[in-house]
């Protein structure tokens, strides 16, 4: 009988989803924001390398790693709830108005931050620095439309 252990990881997936939304709104908002300044420091840290003049690919892979392994999280960090009402947050209303949207954002960055890890594991270190420049272009382009402007 096959059908028990999938039920049973049915069930255990619901338990996880329903755990995951009893975390308090404010806490997940400062969860999210601790990934993206992981996320914005590696990315950083990638240019850095690039600006240096010598750049070092074991540091770019590493960084590029930690992009890629959390560009696919994305879009869990924003349950429903988690907006202005719930703390303080750039996230604007428009990531729950338009989730295909917002989703597509997400994608983006998920292909071009892979792209950029397997380039920088090849060690092709211009191909990756070209490519730097396609993964800022996601992250540019979901934060025009769904993050509020520094001010
Ligand atoms: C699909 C949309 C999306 C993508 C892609 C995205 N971001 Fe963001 N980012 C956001 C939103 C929305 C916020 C605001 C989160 C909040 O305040 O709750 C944010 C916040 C941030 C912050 C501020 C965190 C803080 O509170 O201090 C940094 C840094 C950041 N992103 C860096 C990046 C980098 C670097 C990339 C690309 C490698 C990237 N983001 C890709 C949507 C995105």
């Amino acid at each position: 009988m096959r059908l028990l252990p999938l039920v049973a990881t049915t069930l255990m997936l619901a338990l996880g989803s329903a755990a995951i939304a009893q975390v308090p709104p404010a806490k997940v908002i400062e969860t999210r924001q601790a990934n993206y300044k992981q996320m914005g420091k590696a990315f950083k840290a990638i240019r850095d390398q690039y600006s240096s003049g010598s750049p070092d690919i074991a540091v770019i892979q590493k960084n590029a790693a930690i992009i890629a392994s959390l560009a696919p999280q994305i879009t869990s960090w924003f349950p429903a709830g988690t907006g202005a009402s719930a703390g303080k947050t750039e996230a604007l209303p428009a990531i729950w108005e338009k989730p295909a949207d917002f989703k597509a954002a997400a994608n983006r960055l998920v292909t071009e931050s892979a792209k950029l890890k397997t380039l920088a594991d090849a060690g092709d270190l211009a191909a990756t620095g070209a490519q730097v420049k396609a993964v800022g272009a996601s992250c540019g382009g979901c934060h025009d439309s769904f993050k509020k402007k520094d001010d």
